[in-house]
């Protein structure tokens, strides 16, 4: 039995209720267990009134001290019944009633379920979180700011005109590179808040790589390009698939994991320097998408290596969806021809063709280490690599 005793006491001095008393009564009150008593004094000529009030509405036994004037005691009520989650441990599985409540905060019970449909941390999970996301946030850049426009040389039109063009491809992916993460963030349960903070930080990264690569096609004068609609039907069946692991893998690992090997190209041949700045950022921040895909796969393989399996069979089937699509675009080879090559003569076309080849052929081999590094078997790593996209994401 509680004793009567009281546990607390609170001098309002001559504060009414009307002057905020309640913050104190409520401070004294969450000392207390439940059916502990609190002393409350106080001089103010309504206080008695309006005390009574005030606890019939809480639900709170008030009592008048008999024999002395002003004062009081009120009873402490059954608190609100909270769910406590650790700021640290990581739950295997996070609770739709935990609602929106930060990892390591109360929670009162009743809330809300807000539909977050991954709510598995084998769904989401990855190792290294906190450290891509800090070097995120201490790594971004602006195009305003951190590129020498000023340093932009008038190019023969030829040049410029593939410059624009490679900018216009690029620039499409950039937008897939930004819906598929950002579909997936509202589905993650926040206990997994590094996920989402991880993935916001990579839409941030792709909304400034669409706003650098479309300024740099209209600021050597040609303007956009064309989008193919091989491009289109190929980052269609990204932006549509419905598992957060599979679409991670397809465009983190082997999308974005190709495209770095295309931006280094793009900077190694650049012609320009502002073109390979803007090629050398763009690859710092496409190191960390991958750095997360592949941290992700590799959580999710050590729980379940089968789903390396079922990662093959993306590929593939993916492949099967685009099997009208014979290669690459022809804008999009063409103008890597001239870029590389540097001009459209005879020399400079063979010159060009050469190394996009290699570039191929390097793509291929970097996608077969990565995920031989993740453990895929070099024979269906070969598979998987010769089955990605010819259109690179
Ligand atoms: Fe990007
Ligand atoms: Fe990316």
């Amino acid at each position: 039995m509680p004793d009567s005793i009281p546990k607390q006491r609170v001098d309002l001095e001559d504060l009414s209720l009307h002057d905020g008393a309640a913050v104190l009564l409520r401070r004294a009150l969450a000392g207390l267990a439940a059916g502990e008593w609190c002393e409350v004094h106080g001089d103010s000529a309504e206080l008695a009134g309006h005390l009574a009030v005030w606890c019939r509405k809480q639900g709170i036994r008030c009592e008048r001290q008999s024999g002395v004037p002003g004062l009081f005691r009120i009873e402490a009520p059954q608190r609100p019944p909270v769910i406590f989650t650790s700021r640290t441990e990581i739950a295997e599985t996070a609770e739709a009633h935990w609602g929106i409540a930060p990892r390591g905060a109360r929670i009162e019970r009743g809330g809300p379920e807000l539909g977050f449909t991954l709510r598995r941390k084998r769904d989401v999970w990855a190792s290294e979180l906190n450290s891509i996301y800090s070097q995120a946030t201490t790594n971004q850049w602006s195009a305003t700011r951190d590129i020498a426009w000023n340093e932009l040389p008038k190019l023969p039109d030829d040049i410029e005109g593939a410059i624009a063009q490679v900018m216009t491809f690029l620039t499409e992916n950039e937008f897939a590179a930004l819906y598929v993460p950002a579909r997936f963030i509202p589905r993650i349960h926040p206990h997994y808040s590094e996920v989402v903070e991880v993935l916001a930080m990579q839409v941030v990264d792709e909304a400034r790589h669409k706003e650098a690569f479309t300024r740099r096609a209209e600021a050597g004068g040609a303007g956009l390009g064309t989008t193919a609609v091989s491009g289109q039907l190929s980052l269609k069946t990204l932006l549509e698939e419905p598992d957060f692991t599979t679409a991670t893998f397809l465009l983190c690992v082997m999308g974005e994991g190709t495209f770095l090997t295309l931006l280094k190209f793009l900077a190694d041949h650049a012609p320009d320097p502002v073109t390979a700045a803007l090629a050398r950022l763009a690859h710092r921040d496409e190191a960390r998408h991958v750095a997360f895909g592949v941290e992700h796969m590799r959580y999710i393989f050590e729980r379940a290596p089968e789903t390396r399996l079922s990662m093959a069979a993306a590929v593939e089937s993916r492949s099967r969806m685009l099997a009208s699509i014979s290669g690459l675009s022809p804008y999009v080879h063409d103008a890597l021809v001239i870029y590389a090559g540097g001009g459209v003569s005879n020399a400079h076309v063979r010159a060009g063709a050469r190394h996009v080849a290699d570039l191929q052929r390097e793509m291929d081999r970097t996608r077969r280490d990565r995920l031989q590094s993740l453990g895929f078997d070099p024979g269906l790593a070969a598979n998987m690599s010769a089955y990605h996209t010819k259109n690179f994401m």
